[in-house]
């Protein structure tokens, strides 16, 4: 017997919640894969499987640990806590659990396993922490959502006694409550299936995959002897290549389809997928990749915008459709930029910068995962189908482009989405969902691939580096009068949402503010670098650091106040955008401002005071307060965005009457499984207790479009609105009162009956003697919405959006002059949001945003081949987030659903332009790039103090 296999006969003995467990096998193996694929405890959640993220976090005895660098072999006799291991008898929540609901600590849910059972282990230890002692305890679990802040904010609900019930909202006031996210309990039991945490049936019948890519930003390749390889490994199945796809190009356009799913001969980024093996899941494994009959012939690279234009002028395109490299131009000019900046009177202040941003990772904590199966005709004649189950933003354009790709009906395809553990942009990309498709359609029977971490980075789409200058002009007395802008973003190797983004851009680059004459110019350059696409924000993150610091640096001209600049300057009703859109109301960016003044300006004093003590005690610390405005456009850039809900009433025995949401919009995290039910039930009149759903699921829900551009709240939030009414129009002339109108009448739902009363007039019907459809459904209701919008003309003049979102925040920090650290030490966020459906949520979204644009500030910088890893890339942890300050504005949308309008992209893009206003502000040192990092902030100190020293100089020797 080798080695190996004694190995593999080794038994640990442990405990694992509470019961004696045995596990058979290579003692030196992860935890948290035997935890996970041996015992089916699925809530020990994987990101990394390198010890970065925290999200396998388990209790080994008393004590955390990432259980992904445990080995089986350290557990014999010791004890395991996971997440499931929480819940009191009968599956009762814990006390920590039930805070991580009250206060909306679970967005996505994806690091809520592992949050939970960090605040576990302090709280056995130390039941009374300080709030310093949760972050510590929080420090080694990242959170890409939350912000941290509710996370912290729920274990210290804990500690001090004060957990309260999760709000329940009352009948037809279901809008406006602070109700407890539907789906939390799901994510605290650890009961939520992402898309690695499912298998199609019996896992032994599933193959697994393993893509192979490109080590080079740009070769050639070339297959060996396939057939000599699958002889020499058995356990591969198949070697799938270009060939074996029907249509091998995929793109968020259809008129624009680049990227193959398997490259075909030439690989245009580092990590693109070449080859995908399938087989079984330990060969592939243990597959050594120079086993593989591939062989590369680099070529050159042009993995920048100035090289992608130095190429092209070469000749050298990245695809022949595009001989300039360039995919697409964006454009917006009104007014007359040129005769504006020439006036001295109406340009009599001038600001001109450059400003370059890097690749910003998505860095949701759960890679792409999923699977495929086949499902065989039913019917005669029904053709063959294929069901995918993965992490996605948007059902429906998976299910088109996969449909696409296997050359099928899109009928012919179901998505079922996983639960997702973060998008942020990332996930409308399909990532697994081709690949799988093409294997399980190819092979016939289910396939599984779950990416590992650096695959996920290197594969996955980034925010699109910009390289960016304007000019930005006013009158003497403040009044802004011209904005001159042109930006490059390096879009990548294929085209993905550059398009978005090179429009975009264009329409917010002059920032929130009252700008006659505008020129804004866009270009969406191809390399040889990861594809970019979106990411919170589609450009616009990228833009407002350029504008913000000018119209700083204009303020400053003008010897104004940064915060009353802005303010004379803000879009108010009635003002007409860069492109001619005239907003009639719900521009609330006046109040955001108003409700930062006293923080402004006790911020200010503050830093003053400090900085004077100082700098007498000759200390190298000094702190200062910036500020930043935003406004985004809600939904596509005048692209149809329409939405279709349905809703229904079903009676059935496990759960009484109830009313049945069929949800196309998809939760990402933000809370679209909450907002959209809250919506749904206030329509009809009816508590959201009585409201159960089906979320995404391609067969069962219409499309509401994807969960993308802040859009789901104002867009399917009208349409659930309308389904809502629909449907209580049906149940109102079924239920016949006489006399009475809509509004007086009052319904409830009781056992098995539906109740109406008016007046002194009651109706009770017993919905067991309606007829249920094939669905179920008693009575349904569809509700649609599509913002109106105007298409832009050729220079941009046209509605893009139908309404905008507005914001103002904050930032109050300190900087180590030597060290050239950044300390944050507050944020303040006024964001107008029209109206928050459910305060917690949008607070929710505004924590996360901030966290994500401190990350992009000062540490987020993503090189292709040496930072795809959350060890070299950094996201901010709990110590990198300090206190937020949130004021919630609601100058309501007309066209909005109750008002609102949407908040998870605006949430992010004041947020670096604040901070570098406040790093100027503490050291009079303007940074025209980020991150700003230690280093950069160091050189640009030691450069600004060195030019002061030869101003001096020169001051002396010519006086
Ligand atoms: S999966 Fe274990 S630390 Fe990331
Ligand atoms: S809720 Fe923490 S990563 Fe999503």
């Amino acid at each position: 017997m080798t080695a190996r296999d004694l190995a593999a006969r080794q038994i640990v003995r442990l405990q694992v919640n509470g019961g004696e467990r045995e596990l058979v096998g290579d003692p030196t193996r992860r935890l948290s894969d035997a935890l996970r694929d041996e015992l089916g405890l699925t809530g020990t959640k994987i990101g990394c499987h390198a010890g970065d993220c925290g999200a396998c976090t388990v209790l080994l005895d008393a004590g955390q640990v990432c259980s992904c660098i445990v080995a089986v072999g350290q557990c014999e006799g010791r004890t395991v806590t996971t997440v499931e291991g929480l819940a009191g008898a009968g599956g009762a929540l814990s006390t920590l659990q039930r805070a991580f609901v009250a206060h909306g600590a679970a967005q996505c849910g994806i690091c809520t396993p592992g949050m939970l059972m960090s605040a576990e282990s302090l709280l056995r230890a130390n039941p009374k922490p300080s709030e310093a002692e949760v972050r510590d305890a929080l420090a080694g679990v990242l959170c890409r959502c939350t912000g941290y802040t509710k996370i912290v904010e729920a274990v210290l609900a804990v500690a001090a006694g004060e957990v309260a019930a999760a709000p329940v909202a009352e009948s037809g006031k279901s809008v406006g409550s602070r109700a407890a996210r539907l789906d939390a309990p799901a994510k605290v039991r650890g009961d939520e299936r992402f898309g690695a945490d499912a298998w199609p049936g019996d896992p032994g019948g599933v193959l697994a995959m393993r893509v192979i890519r490109s080590p080079h930003p740009h070769a050639a390749f070339t297959l060996g002897d396939v057939a000599a390889f699958l002889r020499r490994w058995p356990g591969v199945v198949d070697v799938l290549t270009a060939a074996d796809v029907s249509n091998n190009a995929f793109a968020i356009f259809a008129d624009l389809r680049d990227q193959p799913v398997l490259a075909d001969g030439v690989a245009r980024f580092r990590g693109e997928a070449v080859l995908a093996l399938v087989g079984d899941a330990e060969t592939l494994e243990a597959l050594p990749e120079a086993e593989v009959p591939l062989s590369f012939a680099p070529r050159p690279a042009h993995e920048t915008t100035p090289a992608a234009f130095a190429a092209a002028a070469a000749g050298e395109a990245l695809h022949p459709r595009y001989p300039d490299n360039v995919l697409c131009r964006g454009r917006v000019v009104s007014g007359d930029v040129d005769a504006a900046l020439a006036d001295p009177a109406r340009s009599a202040r001038r600001a001109c910068a450059s400003f370059e941003t890097r690749h910003v990772e998505h860095a949701y904590i759960e890679p792409e995962a999923g699977w495929a199966e086949v499902i065989e005709a039913g019917a005669a004649g029904a053709p063959r189908r294929v069901r995918v189950f993965a992490c996605t933003q948007t059902p429906y354009m998976d299910r088109d482009e996969i449909a696409h790709v296997l050359a099928i009906a899109p009928e012919q395809v179901q998505v079922v989405p996983s639960a997702i553990g973060g998008g942020f942009g990332g996930k409308l990309d399909i990532s697994v969902q081709p690949l799988l498709a093409v294997a399980a359609w190819k092979l016939g029977r289910p396939v599984r691939l779950v990416y590992e971490r650096p695959e996920s980075m290197q594969s996955s789409t980034k925010r699109h580096p910009a390289q960016m200058t304007a000019t930005a002009t006013c009158a003497a007395d403040g009044t802004l009068s011209a904005f001159d802008f042109s930006g490059d973003f390096n879009t990548g190797a294929y085209s993905s949402w550059g398009p978005t983004v090179a429009n975009r851009v264009p329409i917010h680059a002059t920032g929130p503010y009252r700008v006659p004459h505008v020129r804004a110019l866009t270009r969406a350059v191809l390399t040889n670098n990861s594809v970019a696409g979106a990411f919170r924000g589609f450009g616009v993150p990228q833009a407002a650091l350029l504008g913000e610091l000018l119209i700083d640096e204009l303020a400053a001209q003008c010897g104004a106040d940064a915060l009353e600049f802005r303010h004379r300057n803000a879009l108010c009703a009635g003002d007409r955008t860069p492109t001619g859109q005239r907003l009639d109301a719900s521009v609330g960016l006046r109040e955001c401002l108003e409700a930062l003044r006293s923080a402004w300006a006790a911020a200010r004093a503050a830093a003053d005071a400090f900085n004077a003590e100082a700098a007498a005690a000759r200390r190298p610390l000094r702190r200062g307060a910036g500020i930043a405005c935003m406004w985004y456009g809600i939904g596509n850039t005048v692209i149809a965005n329409p939405s279709t809900m349905r809703g229904a009433l079903r009676c059935d025995a496990e759960h009484g009457a109830h009313l049945f949401l069929y949800n196309g919009a998809q939760e990402i995290g933000q809370g679209t499984a909450t907002i959209m039910p809250q919506m749904f039930a206030d329509a009809v009149g009816l508590p959201l207790a009585c409201v159960r759903q089906v979320m995404g699921d391609t067969d069962l829900t219409a499309d509401a479009g994807k969960s993308s551009a802040s859009r789901q709240t104002f867009v399917s939030g009208n349409a659930a609105r309308a389904a809502g009414r629909a449907l209580r129009k049906q149940l109102l002339e079924r239920l016949d009162l006489p006399g009475a109108d809509d509004a007086e009448i009052r319904l409830s739902l009781d056992g098995f009956a539906l109740v109406g009363s008016a007046g002194g007039t009651r109706r009770r019907v017993d919905l067991r003697d309606w007829p249920a459809d094939a669905a179920g459904d008693l009575v349904s209701a569809s509700g649609h919405f599509n913002p109106p919008t105007v298409p832009l003309d050729a220079d941009g003049q046209g509605v893009p959006y139908a309404t905008y979102g507005f914001a103002a925040q904050m930032a109050e920090l300190e900087v180590d002059l030597e060290l050239g650290t950044v300390r944050l030490l507050h944020i303040h966020a006024a964001h107008d949001v029209g109206r928050a459906i459910n305060p917690t949520l949008v607070e929710g979204q505004v924590h996360g945003g901030i966290a994500q644009g401190i990350g992009m500030a000062l540490m987020e910088e993503y090189v292709n081949g040496r930072t795809d890893n959350l060890h070299d890339y950094l996201i901010p942890t709990v110590g990198d987030v300090p206190p937020i300050t949130v004021h919630l504005i609601e100058d309501p949308e007309p066209l909005g659903p109750w008002g609102a309008k949407g908040v998870g992209e605006p949430a992010l893009v004041a947020t670096a332009p604040a901070i570098l206003n406040a790093i100027h502000a503490a050291t009079g040192v303007r940074m025209h790039e980020v991150p700003v990092t230690p280093s950069r902030l160091r050189a640009a100190i030691l450069a600004l103090r060195a030019d002061a020293a030869t101003a001096s100089r020169t001051g002396a020797e010519s006086s």
